[in-house]
């Protein structure tokens, strides 16, 4: 199908032919959910051994009874685990709860109330505090800003990362830019991996940028490959140490695809003034994390080894349902100019890119006939995509059958929306 040669004619005829078939599909009254990243039972009961695993030994390898108060920062055995995945030393990482996205959420209410080094530095003393957001990413990373009223500026994605160009031509001409979110790896939702050049150039970010800058590198998709060869990343603490800005960065990871998504362990990384500060803050509002858990999946993943195999059990059941998207999309739009994605390698989603003017369309027409997506625009700042493009699909909880059910719909939807818009064009 290509729209920009069809005469009004063709598409008034391919109106009607889309038109019939999307009604037949409403017909099958459908309930389909390709809206969040979250694994699938089947995912979820690879983790089930947590439960009674420590069988009442509630002791830690140092000694401590993880029953008890303390512990800010974790039990040592999670930590070394922490250290591996986000690749720093073991004074560098912090295990919290449930949730990365809570750390996040308190690093940057810390930041902006506080300040990392005193209160002079904490970002609410700016006039209009501002941060990079790399797009399409993920939302609530754009929610906390938006909370904390952080002006979010948007930097393309490309197919190695963050414009850095941009990146760094705004952090220059703007001192009150105070940090940037990443999704370095299998990134929500494009499944980019940064590069190489990438990850040394946003090292070197805290060189240029004003005091107080700090880059939230949300390492969500770690060990999340999609293939058996997973991609390789640079590590930006290396990266940090070579330029000397081991303070410009903070890092996080967590279980929650990996174990159980709603009681996994949390990892936080950065230099030691960053955790000293981040600890004091944390302190005031807890005594410490759930350690008894910590301890669970310490015995169930020991080291990186195990989380390899762990993890390999989860790519068999996820990849078929990648699979059955990619090749539908293949099969109804490689010859077209109707939508561009990318293939992913790693990580939840395909980020699907419409004609301009088309994502919403698509989204309500796919609701109408039973198949739910994340609200178009919702992988931008304040849920506007400029051009109405982007479509997120996360493939994951649905089975492959279902999946190839919600994708043909999928596709009916895409091509009626583009029909119609070149319409009324
Ligand atoms: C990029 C990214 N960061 C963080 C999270 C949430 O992580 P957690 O469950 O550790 O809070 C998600 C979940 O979808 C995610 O996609």
């Amino acid at each position: 199908m290509q729209l920009n040669q069809a005469s009004q004619a063709q598409l008034s005829q391919w109106q009607s032919e889309l038109t019939a078939e999307y009604q037949a599909l409403q017909q099958q009254h459908l309930n389909l959910d390709l809206t969040r990243g979250k694994p699938s039972t089947e995912q979820l009961s690879l983790s089930d051994a947590l439960d009674g695993i420590l069988n009442g030994n509630y002791t830690t390898a140092d000694g401590t009874d993880a029953r008890n108060y303390g512990g800010i920062d974790g039990i040592a055995e999670a930590k070394a685990l922490g250290a591996n995945i986000l690749q720093v030393n073991a004074d560098e990482i912090l295990v919290g709860g449930n949730s990365s996205l809570t750390l996040m959420h308190q690093t940057l209410t810390m930041a902006y109330l506080f300040g990392f080094n005193d209160p002079a530095s904490a970002w609410k003393n700016e006039t209009a505090p501002k941060f990079l957001c790399p797009v399409p990413g993920y939302d609530r990373h754009f929610s906390i800003c938006e909370q904390l009223g952080i002006e979010m500026i948007t930097v393309p994605m490309t197919a190695t990362g963050p414009d850095m160009d941009q990146v760094e031509a705004m952090i220059k001409a703007d001192s009150s830019i105070k940090g940037m979110w990443c999704v370095p790896k299998y990134s929500n939702p494009t499944g980019v991996t940064y590069s190489d050049e990438t990850v040394d150039r946003i090292a070197q970010l805290g060189k240029i940028a004003s005091g107080n800058f700090r880059v939230m590198w949300d390492n969500a998709y770690a060990v999340h490959g999609l293939t058996d060869t997973p991609q390789a990343m640079a590590s930006i603490m290396a990266a940090c140490r070579k330029h000397n800005t081991e303070d410009s960065v903070i890092q996080f990871a967590s279980t929650s695809k990996i174990t159980h998504a709603g009681s996994g362990i949390a990892f936080m990384a950065s230099a030691p003034s960053n955790l000293k500060a981040f600890k004091a803050f944390l302190g005031i509002g807890t005594i410490g994390p759930d350690k008894v858990n910590q301890l669970r999946h310490m015995k169930l993943i020991p080291n990186m080894d195990a989380l390899q195999s762990h993890m390999a059990k989860h790519t068999a059941i996820i990849k078929p349902r990648f699979d059955s998207v990619l090749r539908n999309l293949d099969a109804a739009f490689s010859d077209s100019d109707l939508g561009a994605w990318e293939k992913p390698e790693g990580g939840y989603f395909i980020s699907f890119d419409a004609q301009s003017g088309c994502a919403q369309r698509i989204v309500q027409l796919a609701a109408e006939a039973g198949v739910k997506l994340t609200p178009a625009g919702a992988t931008y700042p304040y849920s506007n995509d400029p051009e109405d493009r982007n479509i997120r699909i996360a493939p994951t909880v649905p089975t492959v059958e279902q999946v190839e059910t919600a994708m043909q719909v999928f596709i009916v939807c895409v091509k009626l929306a583009s029909v119609e818009a070149k319409l009324a064009a």
